[in-house]
């Protein structure tokens, strides 16, 4: 699996709060996200397309993935959105996030604009990728196709809010556990989402939490999508963010423990270490499969920009 971008964090900002996009530039999110839809009013959309081009062209956002949000295709702004964030910053953007993909085809008419945008801009075709946001039942049922729709997809993202609404969930609470359900009630969709992400080599986002003063709760639901291999979580306040990267980046013992797997297993294949197949590490049975489990703790250990504290010797011959 290549982990692309890392986006443990991703802050959403606004684009109609102009101080939001500047202080965002300075935040430690992986990934900020632009937003011009359910976080923008109807009416502030046109300037926020506006705020939004200017932060892009004019701000220094560092090492971050930068993202827009349009609106989605239900609504009559989103093919304005897509033309005016492309022709105004194109070169500064990294992806189009697409709310509330419901089939192929949503990804299909983005892919294709994006590609005319990029041949008559003279843009290097294909380099500005998509996100697809589900938040809703038919999204769900067909998350594998969309997540095949094109190679421009990066990540399948889990809209909690929207998905809950559409459900008739009996809750407000975004994201956590509810007292009448013995059990997690979002382990399904998040499943559903990780099977098709992982299958088509994306990754896998959690939506956002949206009791902002509660960072327990926010650890709390985190974990979970964590635990199951999800790649990151959105952000809503800067309190989060820390959260968040921390969350999603391995525990220090498990990147060590991983770098060393890799490096055992490396040496016990070798012909100087036996040409073995399953080997014994401490007291610790290891195997290719191993190796492959390895792999990913050490990916986003490495894309977390984490240092090995162990570091593997062979024993004497
Ligand atoms: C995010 O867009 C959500 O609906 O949770
Ligand atoms: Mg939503």
């Amino acid at each position: 699996m290549s982990l692309g971008r890392p986006r443990r964090s991703c802050l959403a900002v606004p684009g109609s709060n102009v101080k939001m996009l500047t202080k965002a530039q300075g935040l430690p999110a992986d990934q900020v996200f632009l937003d011009l839809e359910d976080a923008v009013a109807p009416l502030a959309k046109p300037m926020a397309r506006k705020n939004i081009v200017a932060a892009l062209c004019d701000g220094d956002w560092g090492d971050k993935t930068r993202v827009v949000r349009v609106n989605d295709l239900t609504t009559p702004w989103t093919y304005q959105d897509v033309i005016e964030i492309v022709e105004g910053a194109g070169p500064h953007l990294d992806c189009i996030m697409l709310p509330k993909v419901q089939s192929a085809a949503h990804i299909e008419w983005l892919d294709l604009t994006l590609t005319q945008l990029e041949k008559s801009l003279g843009l290097q075709v294909g380099r500005i990728g998509i996100e697809a946001q589900i938040e809703n039942a038919a999204g769900l049922v067909n998350v594998d196709a969309i997540a095949a729709a094109s190679p421009r997809v990066e990540t399948i993202i889990f809209g909690p809010a929207d998905f809950m609404a559409s459900l008739n969930m009996k809750s407000l609470v975004v994201g956590a556990l509810h007292p009448d359900y013995p059990g997690d009630p979002f382990h399904y969709i998040l499943m559903r989402i990780l099977m098709a992400a992982r299958m088509h080599d994306k990754q896998a986002i959690d939506g956002p939490y949206l009791q902002i003063r509660d960072l327990a709760g926010f650890q709390e639901v985190a974990k979970r999508s964590a635990a199951l291999g999800f790649d990151g979580k959105w952000v809503l306040h800067p309190d989060q963010i820390a959260a968040a990267n921390e969350v999603y980046s391995p525990a220090q013992e498990d990147y060590d423990h991983a770098e060393l797997i890799l490096d055992a297993y490396e040496y016990y294949t070798s012909e100087e270490g036996g040409k073995l197949g399953a080997v014994m590490l401490g007291d610790e049975m290891i195997d290719e499969a191993s190796r492959k489990m390895a792999l990913v703790v050490a990916a986003k250990g490495r894309a977390a920009g984490m240092h090995r504290t162990q570091f593997f010797t062979p024993p004497p011959r």
